[in-house]
C-alpha cells in the first residue's frame, strides 16, 4: 500500500479525528511493535489532549520481545498503558478490554464516589497505516453486535461496537499519517511493509536494514546466510550474493538481485523477529 498524504487529507484526517475524540472517553492507539517510534503519528499528543490511552504495540510475533519490552517500559506513564499484541492470534477482547478498564479506573473509581453510576468506556482506534486497525476491529466485529447511536456534535451517526458490557468502540478506526520528514521514518516504514517499495530507493532501504542487522542482530544475519558477518553494509550485501550465487555474465555479483533476496527474505520474517526501533529507557 502507498502511503500519499497530500495537506488537504491530513487537515481532513485531523478535522475528523477531532470530532470523533469528543465523543470518547480514550484512545487506542496501534503502533507496530518492530517500529514504535517511526509508526507514531507526529500529532497524536495534541490531537488527544491528555485523554487516557491504550497503546497497542501490533505484530508483536514479528517483533523482537526483550526490546518491545523496553519499549513499553518507555512508553508508559500516568495516562498511558502499553500492551504488545499478536492481533491475529491473541485474546484481543480480553486484553482491551483490562488494559481499558486499568487505564480509566482512576476517573471510574471517582465516579463511584460521586455515586454516579459509570456507563460503559468509549474508546476509538486510531493509528498510521498498515498497523493492523482494520484486523483488530474486523476480529472483534466479527463476534459482537454493531450498534448505531447519535452522539451530540456529530452530524454522521456513529457505529459502536459492544466489546463487552463495559466497553464499546467506535467501529470505523481513525487513519492517521506518518511523519515523513525524517528519511530514517521513511526506511523504517519500507521495512514494515507500509510503504509500497516502488516508490522507494531499494538500495538505500537495504543498506540502511543490514546496518541496523550488523549492529543489533549479527547472530541472526550470520545463521539465515550461513557467513561471517561483515561491518561494512555494502560488502556484506556483496558477500551474500556471493554466497547465494547472483552473480552476473562478469563474474560481479549482481547487486539488484542480491538486495532484492535480501529485501524479500526480511520481509517473509526469514531474518527473525526485530525491533528496528531502539527504545531510550
Ligand atoms: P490497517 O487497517 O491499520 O491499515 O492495517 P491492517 O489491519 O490492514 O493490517 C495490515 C497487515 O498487517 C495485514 O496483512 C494484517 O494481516 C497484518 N497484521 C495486523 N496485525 C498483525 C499482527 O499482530 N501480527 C501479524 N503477523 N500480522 C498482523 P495483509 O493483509 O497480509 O497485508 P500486507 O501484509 O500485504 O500489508
Amino acid at each position: 500500500m502507498t502511503i500519499q498524504w497530500f495537506p488537504g487529507h491530513m487537515t481532513r484526517a485531523k478535522r475528523q479525528m477531532q470530532e470523533a475524540l469528543k465523543t470518547v472517553d480514550m484512545v487506542i492507539e496501534l503502533r507496530d511493535s518492530r517500529i514504535p517510534k517511526a509508526s507514531q503519528n507526529p500529532m497524536i499528543e495534541q490531537l488527544i489532549q491528555g485523554k487516557p490511552r491504550l497503546i497497542l504495540l501490533s505484530k508483536k510475533d514479528k517483533g523482537d520481545s526483550r526490546e518491545i519490552d523496553r519499549w513499553i517500559e518507555c512508553l508508559s506513564n500516568e495516562t498511558t498503558i502499553v500492551v504488545a499484541v499478536d492481533l491475529i492470534h491473541d485474546n484481543v477482547v480480553e486484553i482491551i478490554v483490562n488494559a481499558c478498564k486499568k487505564i480509566m479506573k482512576p476517573k471510574i473509581d471517582k465516579q463511584i464516589s460521586r455515586g454516579i453510576r459509570p456507563r460503559a468506556i468509549r474508546a476509538m482506534v486510531c493509528g498510521i497505516p498498515n498497523v493492523g486497525k482494520s484486523t483488530l476491529i474486523n476480529r472483534i466485529a466479527k463476534k459482537k453486535v454493531v450498534e448505531t447511536a447519535n452522539k451530540p456534535g456529530v452530524t454522521k451517526a456513529l457505529k459502536w461496537i459492544k466489546l463487552h458490557k463495559d466497553l464499546e468502540l467506535l467501529d470505523t478506526p481513525g487513519v492517521l499519517w506518518p511523519k515523513f520528514e525524517d528519511q530514517e521514518v521513511g526506511y523504517y516504514l519500507a521495512l514494515s511493509g507500509a510503504i509500497r517499495d516502488e516508490i522507494l530507493n531499494l538500495e538505500e532501504i537495504a543498506a540502511f536494514a543490514m546496518k541496523r542487522l550488523i549492529e543489533q542482530y549479527p547472530e541472526n544475519l550470520k545463521q539465515l546466510y550461513g557467513i561471517e558477518v561483515i561491518d561494512d553494509p555494502y560488502k556484506m550485501i556483496e558477500a551474500i550474493g556471493r554466497s547465494k550465487n547472483l552473480i552476473k555474465a562478469n563474474d560481479e555479483v549482481d547487486y539488484a538481485r542480491t538486495i532484492d533476496f535480501f529485501l524479500r527474505d526480511l520481509r517473509d520474517d526469514k531474518c527473525g523477529r526485530i525491533t528496528w526501533e531502539k527504545a531510550n529507557v
